[in-house]
């Protein structure tokens, strides 16, 4: 068998925690890859509402195991919160999830450096989630980081201390106050509560499901143009979100990849700061950010709103070989009398179908105008309830990107799902 993997292809919060919950009854095993408690993922079904960070999206469903694979990384203290309102809801986690060996820890002091990072880059700041992320991948590169396996070390203690140590003299750097005791003292009891998960060789755990004809999903965080190597550097995250990364964050060999299922939402949106060519920032942005509830699923910051960017989603699609799309939120646009795709851009003058390598390049979208619907979509359950303007759009996007849209979500509930 292969691995099946799900991606955002924009800059993030494209609804995979969603999809990824309405296709797990087709799996055996789904696994988070990348990322950490950066991540928010929702899901909503029989009228809950949930937001998970760094559990995979396929928690709630039976007889599926949940990986937290070796590149993610972990802050216990975020953790143990999620699994405490997961298990509130009735269901047992210790029999559903395993936690990678390999994957890293976040710790206190890397929450502090992160802050201290961004309060000393002021107005160039990353617009970070303030989890972390950079610092635990920046020890994890630079060899010194802690992984959970070493939890279970006599020497734990003793190597926090010295990391800790280390980052101490880092942030004797910044003029940042900070206090890390209440922090840490939570950690430590997190981390003893941790404990009681399976902790697990995941490169053999995944092989061997493989082996054994076991269908495996890979969730993504965050999206393609916040990658370390191909999002808008440096206003990235700190890890490989692209599918190279399920290789390298679950032990997957690049033939056992199967089905690339690439997310994007029917408009764009970005949290933090860095470019955003179709970025609207005017009252069609506003009402984007109202009806589509465009605020942060971890932090709560409003997000940037903009139309969809036809260039950079062929980029995304290329960089992962992406076989399916999943549209989602194109019922925020219900009331729209007309929507604008960006097809191209046009820079000093010159029209252009690449990203640019400057990141502060001035980009002109160049724009192809559509007729709206008008009428309400988020109670449909079948392709052809939908409006004739829509499946133009749809067909447009497809035949742009040359790949077709497999599933259209056209609300946050599970429900709520198109599959074609
Ligand atoms: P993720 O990070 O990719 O999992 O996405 P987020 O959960 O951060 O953000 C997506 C938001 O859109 C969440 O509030 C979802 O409940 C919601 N959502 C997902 N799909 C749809 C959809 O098709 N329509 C609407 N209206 N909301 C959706
Ligand atoms: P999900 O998985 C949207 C953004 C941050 C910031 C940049 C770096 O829910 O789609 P970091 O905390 O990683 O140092 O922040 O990346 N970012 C996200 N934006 N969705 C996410 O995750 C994100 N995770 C990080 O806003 O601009
Ligand atoms: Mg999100």
């Amino acid at each position: 068998m292969k691995t099946d993997v799900v991606l955002g292809l924009q800059w993030g919060d494209e609804g995979k925690g969603k999809i990824v919950d309405v296709l797990t009854p087709s799996y055996d095993v789904i696994a988070r890859f990348q990322g950490g408690p950066n991540a928010g993922h929702s899901l909503r079904f029989d009228n809950k509402d949930i937001v998970l960070h760094t559990i995979p999206s396929g928690i709630f469903r039976n007889n599926v195991t949940n990986l937290i694979g070796n590149g993610v990384v972990i802050d216990p203290v975020i953790l143990m919160e999620e699994i405490k309102v997961i298990e509130a809801m009735g269901v047992d986690v210790t029999t559903r999830l395993c936690i990678s060996k390999r994957a890293h820890l976040i710790m206190p002091t890397h929450r502090i450096l992160d802050a201290a990072s961004e309060a000393a880059k002021g107005k160039t700041k990353i617009g970070s989630t303030l989890k972390g992320i950079g610092p635990a991948y920046m020890d994890k590169t630079g060899r010194n980081g802690l992984r959970i396996g070493d939890i279970l070390s006599p020497h734990f203690k003793d190597r926090y201390d010295t990391l800790k140590e280390k980052h101490i003299g880092l942030l004797s750097q910044f003029d940042y106050d900070y206090q890390v005791e209440d922090y840490e003292k939570q950690w430590f009891d997190s981390i003893e509560a941790l404990k009681q998960f399976t902790f697990v060789e995941s490169e053999y755990l995944v092989n061997e499901r493989l082996s054994k004809g076991n269908r495996i999903l890979a969730e993504g965080a965050q999206g393609s143009l916040l990658d370390i190597d191909f999002g808008s550097y440096p206003y990235v995250t700190s890890s490989s979100t692209i599918c190279a990364g399920v290789c390298t964050g679950l032990g997957v060999a690049p033939g056992k990849v199967g089905d690339v299922l690439g997310i994007f939402k029917a408009y764009c949106t970005r949290v933090g700061s860095g470019p955003f060519p179709t970025e609207l920032d005017n009252d069609t942005g506003e009402n984007i950010r109202q009806i589509g509830h465009e605020f942060g699923a971890t932090t709560g910051r409003p997000r940037r709103t903009g139309w969809l960017d036809l260039v950079a989603l062929r980029y995304a699609v290329m960089l992962s070989g992406v076989s399916r799309l999943i549209m989602t939120k194109a019922d925020v646009l219900d009331t729209f009398d007309t929507i604008k795709v960006a097809v191209a851009y046009r820079i000093n003058g010159k029209e252009t179908h690449q990203l640019p390598f400057e990141i502060d390049e001035p980009i002109e979208p160049v724009y192809k105008e559509f007729k709206g619907w008008k009428k309400p979509i988020s109670g449909f359950h079948a392709e052809e309830e939908l409006p004739y303007e829509l499946m133009n759009y749809v067909r447009f996007i497809e035949k742009e990107v040359g790949v077709p849209i497999s599933i259209i979500s056209v609300g946050p509930d599970r429900e709520q799902t198109i599959i074609r």
